[in-house]
């Protein structure tokens, strides 16, 4: 059912001499098949899959900061009008992170246990950067993401922005969103992550790709030119915000 030529080079030479082709023929019960190699791969593509579906979400609304603080703000309050969906969507989504990132570093570990002592110089030679550093650009992304938080929904950086309400005496998201980035401070951090993001989702959508069985071998190069475009529209959509703010185009007034 699965693809065995994982995304992962490293992966794949584990797959190769790590002995685990006995791996089919022990994973019976679910819990075997978890904790295999194949099985990891598989959590990280699809929980993958729905964190790329978040983070497009979160864009479209996002993007509507281009429509005026009175469209954005609407958009923020009928959010947190529906406090349960909210918490479910929230709940699912830490779940889904923490499936991810266990399982990442649980592969990593993997594969660090069944290489050979030159391995590491053997395995990078062809993998691309963006494979290469995806627990990097990981780690990155996790950072970001409770900085964010800290930021934009607790209010824990910029308290000063925080606490605006706008005419309607809604939460005013838009005047937070663009005090943050009139500092460069912000706007350069926040413009550096989403370029580890987009690095990070270039490899890993491929690698989704390849996970869930579409490696045939005459679609390969479009499924990676699309995962490379996919990334490319996340990261120049996201980045478009604080660049535009910066650029005056989306103002206080
Ligand atoms: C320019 C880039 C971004 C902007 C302007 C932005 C804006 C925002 C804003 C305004 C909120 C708070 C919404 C509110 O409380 O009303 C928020 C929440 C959040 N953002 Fe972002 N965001 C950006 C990028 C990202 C990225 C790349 C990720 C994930 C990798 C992300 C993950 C989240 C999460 C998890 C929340 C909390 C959602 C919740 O409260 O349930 N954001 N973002």
């Amino acid at each position: 059912m699965f693809c065995l030529c994982t995304g992962d080079r490293k992966v794949f030479i584990y797959l190769q001499t790590g002995g685990t082709s006995n791996e089919w023929e022990h994973m019976s019960s679910p819990q075997s098949f978890f904790s295999s190699t194949i099985g990891k791969k598989v959590v990280m593509a699809v929980t993958g899959f729905l964190l790329i579906g978040f983070v497009v979400a979160h864009l479209v609304g996002n993007l509507q900061v281009f429509l005026g603080a009175e469209v954005f703000n609407a958009y923020a309050a009928f959010l947190k009008s529906i406090p349960g969906p909210l918490w479910i969507a929230r709940i699912g989504l830490i779940v889904i992170f923490v499936l991810h990132l266990y399982n990442a570093f649980s592969l990593r570990k993997i594969i660090s246990a069944a290489r050979p002592v030159d391995y590491n110089k053997q395995a990078t030679v062809q993998a691309s950067a963006a494979s290469r550093y995806m627990l990097h650009t990981g780690v990155v992304i996790l950072l970001f993401v409770i900085v964010h938080l800290a930021h934009f929904t607790l209010g824990y950086l910029q308290p000063e922005h925080f606490s605006k309400t706008d005419a309607l005496g809604q939460h005013d998201v838009y005047y937070m969103l663009v005090q943050g980035f009139l500092n460069p401070v912000y706007a350069g951090f926040y413009i550096f992550c989403i370029v580890m993001l987009g690095i990070h989702l270039s490899h890993g959508i491929s690698s989704m790709f390849q996970t869930l069985g579409f490696c045939r071998p005459n679609v390969k190069n479009k499924l990676e030119l699309a995962a490379k475009a996919i990334a490319a529209g996340i990261t120049l959509g996201y980045i478009s915000i604080p660049l535009a703010v910066i650029a005056n185009v989306v103002t206080l007034s």
